[in-house]
């Protein structure tokens, strides 16, 4: 692609970005999480970085390397993530939500390592996490928010609904029914999603997208706060 990137696009601004899965734990060696890598997150913390932004990257557990000239606050837990989040929200001007967090989480964490029973059967009760990112966008004085949809069908309505739902500026629709893009994957295609708006980005490297949603985010931030 013979896009040009704009190496200036975010000069002077702070970017915050979640990234990686959640685990939420069970006991003290159990856990809850997906198959999340982290690659998108961090490959946007860097195209970030490189459009002259500071950034922070609020981590769940993954197995990158934190990017040089990036503040990576690592986290493991949902409730975690959204306090990181809301610590860093006061300063920051765009706020990228690439974390897959886990939906829910144990409704008790077992202070030892739980047993098992004679049941063939068991059962786990599960309770809510919050939404970081609705959560972001609710705030006073809020960052332009971004997020993604993951979704297996209907994904642009899915990600519509979400961006209107959660209070979105822009939404990054992701089909990861596809094989060998989105989750886990080293590429990805998606449909960057506004109010207005709706553009298809043709599947690439997670590096090159990367740049190109920075660039296109960049353009729709600036123009909102023209
Ligand atoms: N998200 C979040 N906090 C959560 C759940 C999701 O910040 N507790 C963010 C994700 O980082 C992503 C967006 O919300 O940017 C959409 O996540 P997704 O899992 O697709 O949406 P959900 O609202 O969880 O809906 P569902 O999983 O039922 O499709
Ligand atoms: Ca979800």
């Amino acid at each position: 692609c013979a896009e040009q990137f704009d190496f200036q696009a975010l000069s002077g601004r702070h970017v915050c970005i979640t990234a990686g899965p959640t685990r939420e734990a069970l006991d003290p060696v159990r856990y809850i999480s997906n198959h999340s890598s982290g690659k998108m997150g961090y490959a946007l913390a860097e195209a970030a970085r490189d459009a002259g932004a500071r950034v922070t990257l609020i981590s769940g557990p993954v197995n990158l390397a934190a990017p040089d000239r990036v503040e990576r606050v690592q986290v493991e837990s949902a409730l975690q993530m959204l306090d990181a989040a809301m610590a860093t929200l006061h300063d920051c001007d765009l706020f990228i939500a690439a974390a897959a967090v886990a939906d829910y989480r144990p409704v008790a964490v077992a202070e030892h390592k739980m047993k098992k029973g004679s049941d063939e059967i068991m059962e786990l009760r599960l309770t809510k996490n919050p939404d970081i990112v609705a959560s972001v966008a609710a705030a006073d004085s809020r960052p332009f928010t971004v997020g993604f949809a993951a979704e297996t069908r209907d994904v642009l309505q899915y990600a519509r609904d979400k961006l209107t739902r959660k209070r979105l500026d822009l939404i990054i629709a992701n089909d990861v029914s596809a094989e060998g893009i989105g989750f886990n994957s080293d590429e990805n295609a998606v449909t960057l999603i506004g109010p207005n708006s709706e553009e298809t980005l043709p599947q690439s490297s997670k590096q090159q997208l990367a740049r190109q949603l920075i660039n296109r985010i960049a353009e729709h931030f600036n123009e909102q706060t023209k």
